[in-house]
């Protein structure tokens, strides 16, 4: 079974977790912006990993782009971001708006919590958390600094999705 991790992040954590994920399981990894329709036809397996920005995730052109591909193949699906994990409803809103319809069903999601760091964003990520959560808040400057460093990425988040997809594998 040969599988490959695609993902597509900005500043880091979702490359951590996709190279985690990747050794684990022995798979190939690539960033989508590097990967051909041609070699992805090579991959029985693809875990494709994306980070989310305002409200979508990154690597949704890419999967529009690549549909016809992925839908021929088992796909696991990893999120990361700053809304906790548990936030089932705010999640699935981001999965549907970045997902092409006919794959809603075909795919398993993992939710992994991300990392913000304030001082490493671009000057225009700044302004978009900034105005951004103020939109967000009806105009109004939210309660509290949205742009308070956080940092979850943790190597044992990922170890139910590598585990359950090990399941699977040698099913
Ligand atoms: C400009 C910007 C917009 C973001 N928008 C969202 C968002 O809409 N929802 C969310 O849950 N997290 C959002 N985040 C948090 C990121 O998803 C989180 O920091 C993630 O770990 C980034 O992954 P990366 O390090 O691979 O770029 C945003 C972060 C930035 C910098």
């Amino acid at each position: 079974m040969k599988g490959l991790v695609v993902f597509k992040g900005r500043y880091g954590s979702t490359e951590e977790y996709a190279n985690w994920i990747a050794e684990d399981l022995g798979f190939g990894l690539a960033c989508s912006d590097d990967i051909k329709k041609k070699d992805l036809e090579n991959y029985d397996v693809l875990v494709i990993g994306s980070s989310v920005y305002t409200g979508r995730l990154r690597i949704s052109d890419w999967l529009e782009e690549n549909r016809e591909i992925l839908l021929k193949k088992p796909i696991y699906l990893f999120t990361v971001s700053g809304t906790h994990p548990t936030e089932d409803r705010i999640l699935q809103r981001i999965l549907n708006l970045s997902i092409p319809e006919d794959m809603h069903d075909r795919y398993r999601h993992y939710p992994l919590h991300g990392r913000l760091v304030s001082k490493k964003l671009t000057l225009k990520d700044r302004l978009f958390i900034s105005f951004g959560s103020r939109i967000a808040n009806g105009g109004v400057k939210p309660k509290g600094n949205p742009l308070r460093d956080y940092d979850y990425v943790a190597r044992d988040s990922i170890n139910a999705m590598v585990e359950e997809i090990r399941r699977n594998i040698e099913a």
